[in-house]
């Protein structure tokens, strides 16, 4: 435990000291303030795993994502006094903002790609990729676990899915990196900002569908541009805006825990013998272990619309409410020794994807990749350590994760 952290407790997802490492702020939430008031913000932070259960559970609009679910500083310190209103859905809005059952309506037309039938069919795409990427970097011997690897692939698979060509992988990846650096001056980043730079970038992609028919040959963006809101087309631009969570998610997550989950296991040389022993059996539950351990989202607020109680609390309409996902991964009542990392950890349930409404569309493809990312690293990578020394985790409110991991190959295939 840190004793300077405890002496006088104040949680603010957005200090300095948080944002470095939030894991000892999330022990003492747990243990002595699973309810947190925050008055600055005007918000609630719950912390353990129950908790969250019960506040992603909550269904009919009670709370909704009207300021966002990750908004800046400057936005949470503006005091509601009533819920924020519901914008007009004309012209169409990002479907978040207008609730169940449309943004249930948007999911669906977007997410068949992903859904479990069809997201197998990207697993050869993804792991014929994996081995050409290592073609390249392996005789390197010295690369950027996180970016070389994990992040050129993820953004790969997602420009694939949006009918973008291959070669925009690394330009699309700076874009959404430059969103997860944290500016120490306003504390965390402006999702909003990341989210208009990166529709701009590619929206001509999404114009081209439109422009060669939406025939459903590259299903995510032709199934929202098929999508009619109460018998209404969405404009290029509205359709452009739906795909946004999609292509920043779909980028940004799954190489931090590739990276950090390959650093965990090569610390512990017991573990990475056994998980080697066999693979094929083997990749699926250290893929668990990996997501739990390492994912690197913090948190997700929500705006209540309506008056709900979580965890016994009372929450009036305009107040906000954060769940602390990162802290109900460690939580020590669902999970022993939550500190430790064990590739081979029974894991009954999860809140690394959310849960709920909002639950995460790309969970299954994230799976697939790590297993398949991590299994092709192994099976080609003898050997291998990693020079901690230039290894990099900025300090974030959101993406809490290693974005440089320099990693020496020893021998290889
Ligand atoms: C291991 C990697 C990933 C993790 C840990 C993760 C985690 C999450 C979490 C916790 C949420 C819920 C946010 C909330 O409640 O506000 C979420 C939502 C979302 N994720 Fe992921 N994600 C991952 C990968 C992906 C991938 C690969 C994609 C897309 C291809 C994706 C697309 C989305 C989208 C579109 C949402 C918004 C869903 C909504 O608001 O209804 N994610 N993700």
């Amino acid at each position: 435990m840190n004793h300077a952290v405890e002496r006088k407790f104040e949680y603010d997802p957005f200090s300095p000291p948080v944002m470095s490492n939030p894991l000892p702020f999330y022990e003492i939430l747990r243990r002595d303030h699973p309810v947190y008031y925050n008055e600055k913000y005007d918000g609630f932070f719950f912390s353990r795993f129950d908790d969250i259960v019960e506040l992603l559970s909550i269904a009919d609009n009670g709370l909704m994502e009207l300021e966002g679910s990750l908004p800046t500083p400057a936005t949470l310190r503006v005091r509601n006094s009533a819920a924020p209103a519901i914008p007009p859905d004309d012209p169409f809005p990002l479907a978040q903002r207008l609730g169940m059952p449309t943004y249930g309506e948007v999911r669906r037309a977007h997410v068949k790609p992903i859904m479990p039938r069809d997201v197998k069919k990207l697993g050869d795409f993804i792991r014929n990729r994996a081995n050409d990427r290592l073609d390249e970097l392996l005789p390197k011997r010295r690369f950027n676990l996180t970016r070389d690897y994990g992040g050129f692939m993820s953004s790969g698979v997602i420009m694939h899915l949006m009918g973008m060509p291959l070669e925009l992988a690394e330009q699309s990846l700076d874009i959404i990196n430059s969103g997860t650096r944290t500016d120490p001056e306003t504390g965390g980043f402006d999702s909003g900002a990341v989210a208009k730079q990166a529709i701009e970038y590619y929206q001509p992609y999404v114009q081209a569908r439109f422009d060669a028919g939406a025939d459903g040959s590259v299903p995510m963006v032709d199934g929202m541009i098929n999508y009619r809101y109460n018998g209404r087309d969405l404009t290029p631009t509205q359709v452009a805006q739906q795909l946004v969570c999609a292509f920043i998610g779909g980028i940004e997550t799954v190489p931090k825990i590739v990276a950090h989950g390959l650093l965990e296991l090569s610390k512990r040389p017991g573990q990475l013998e056994a998980v080697r022993a066999d693979l094929d059996a083997n990749i699926p539950s250290a893929t668990e272990e990996m997501i739990r351990y390492c994912a690197p989202a913090q948190w997700f607020m929500r705006t209540a619309q309506k008056p709900v109680t979580i965890a016994g609390q009372p929450i009036a309409p305009g107040q906000r409410v954060f769940a602390l996902v990162a802290s109900a991964l460690r939580d020590e009542r669902e999970f022993e020794n939550p500190n430790e990392f064990h590739w081979d950890r029974k894991i009954h349930r999860t809140l690394a994807f959310g849960q709920g409404v909002h639950f995460c569309i790309g969970a299954h493809l994230a799976r697939l990749e790590i297993r398949i990312l991590v299994d092709v690293f192994l099976r080609r990578a003898q050997s291998f350590s990693f020079d901690m020394d230039n290894a990099i985790r900025p300090m974030s409110s959101f993406q809490w994760g290693w974005n440089s991991l320099p990693i020496v190959i020893g021998e290889a295939h």
